[in-house]
């Protein structure tokens, strides 16, 4: 069977490599926009295009290699309606169409969806539209945010790749700034989303639905800060974390729980909304507070790092998964993972995410037991040495029976990589861990 993979990054190595896991000795086709040298190396045919978007180029590969089944890993496809392309060609889709995909694609159409359907988990918000007079819209903006006691979060309303949330605190120094970037997202997409700004412990928890059956996968913990410490600029995520039980160290089976309960709802509402089944990934970013589990924002799509904390201890055949998946008989899958903590860090070049050194050698000398290296965006050479380039390089997971031997792992593992590269230290250790328990108790008052 052929099988076919759109996108290049370390989360689509890691889906690459449990396609071919299975018994079924599939053929993997690769829908790319750059060379990633491990996937390249899965695939039986690697199509590199202008872009991941180009669905004029997705049709022409379908047509000539027609796959029985695709995932679409990156959030661009998919919000471009790369789904609906493949679902018309007669391939089965673990992704959403582009109108389910709003559900990641537009902020604002994710809260009003929860709030219309009367689901838990929203933060007090407010959705403000194209304005006449910005005179008005500055005084509206001024006075919501004064109202949430100048605790507030500006979101854009649309695809940023995560850049698009600025939190008071964090990225904004008070109103006056918040009102400056509010209005810039306003004059940009003619609507911005402000909310409350939620204190907790954040935990990525994803998915898989038929558009019936909700089939949870291991929750983790991403790391979106550059450095050490949870300092420095935002990125893409640096590394995540994942106990032998699927869960966090600070969640309680309640959490993950409300978490599901509000994901079914949101399916729920989601396929009344769109009139369309939605087959593919709901991966619900949530914090959990002292007023109990919030979302803090809905993906369409596997998380990067999050689903190498899935793919590397999947037991079940991941294409009898995505048979099920496409076909609504997920309700009679038996979805297994090994019992195993993993530990994802990502190794990104020195000065990344600002000013990142892209071209230099990165030497991968041998790796320990049960870790396994994920490529993302690399370059590889006319010589075929493979080179930083301007974004996170290469993730290293670490597999054992508990966090603490995950993470040793992760770090031996990067012990044998060279390069001119740095990766949080601090991620998954029981020292990060423990302040993460215990800020959740102080908040919860336990
Ligand atoms: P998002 O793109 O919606 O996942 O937001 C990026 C990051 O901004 C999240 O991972 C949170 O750390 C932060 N964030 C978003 N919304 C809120 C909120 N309402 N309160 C606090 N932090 C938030
Ligand atoms: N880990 C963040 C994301 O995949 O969006």
């Amino acid at each position: 069977m052929k099988f076919l993979l759109v996108g290049n990054g370390a989360r689509e190595h890691a889906i690459g490599a449990a396609v071919l896991r299975s018994p079924q000795k599939p053929e993997l086709i690769v829908f790319a926009d750059k060379i990633n040298p491990g996937l390249q190396k899965l695939a039986t045919v690697y199509e590199k295009a202008a872009s991941l978007t180009d669905l004029v180029a997705l049709r022409k590969l379908v047509e000539k290699e027609k796959p029985e089944l695709a995932v679409v890993g990156p959030e661009a496809p998919i919000a471009a309606g790369a789904a609906n392309l493949l679902e018309e060609l007669g391939v089965g889709v673990v992704a959403p169409r582009q109108s389910s995909a709003r559900l990641e694609s537009s902020k604002s159409f994710t809260r009003d969806l929860l709030q219309k359907y009367d689901i838990p988990g929203n933060p007090e918000f407010l959705v403000f539209s194209k304005f006449d007079n910005e005179d008005e819209a500055r005084l509206a903006l001024r006075s919501f945010m004064q109202a949430l006691g100048g605790q507030f979060v500006v979101k854009a309303d649309g695809l940023k790749s995560g850049k698009g949330v600025k939190v008071v605190g964090d990225h904004l120094n008070g109103i006056d700034d918040g009102l400056h970037y509010a209005l810039e997202c306003l004059n940009a997409d003619g609507r911005v989303v402000i909310e409350e700004k939620l204190i907790g412990e954040e935990f990525s928890a994803m998915f898989l639905t038929d558009g019936k059956t909700l089939a949870a996968l291991p929750v983790s913990q991403d790391h979106k800060r550059a450095f050490e410490n949870d300092l420095g600029p935002n990125t893409g995520g640096m590394g995540t974390y994942s106990d032998e039980t699927g869960s966090l160290p600070f969640l309680k089976p309640s959490d993950l729980a409300e978490a599901r309960a509000i994901t079914e709802q949101v399916l729920a509402a989601l396929t009344t909304e769109t009139g369309e089944t939605f087959r593919g990934v709901m991966y619900g970013g949530f914090i959990a507070t002292k007023n109990g589990v919030k979302l803090i924002e809905y993906n369409a799509r596997f998380g990067d790092p999050e689903a190498m904390n899935v793919f590397p201890i999947l037991k079940t055949d991941f294409i009898e998964v995505c048979r099920a998946v496409v076909t609504g008989r997920l309700d009679a899958l038996p979805l297994e993972f090994e019992k195993k903590a993993t530990v994802v860090k990502y190794l990104v070049p020195e000065g990344y995410p600002n000013i990142p050194l892209a071209g230099e050698e990165i030497r991968v000398l041998g790796l320990p037991e049960n870790c396994e290296i994920f490529y993302a965006a690399v370059d590889v050479d006319a010589a075929g040495r493979i080179l930083t380039g301007t974004s996170r390089a290469i993730a290293v997971v670490g597999i054992a029976d508990d966090l603490t031997k995950a993470e040793r792992i992760a770090e031996e593992g990067i012990s044998k990589i060279e390069g001119k590269l740095f990766h949080r230290r601090d991620i998954g250790t029981p020292a990060l861990i423990t302040k993460r328990v215990r800020h959740l108790q102080e908040i919860r008052g336990a």
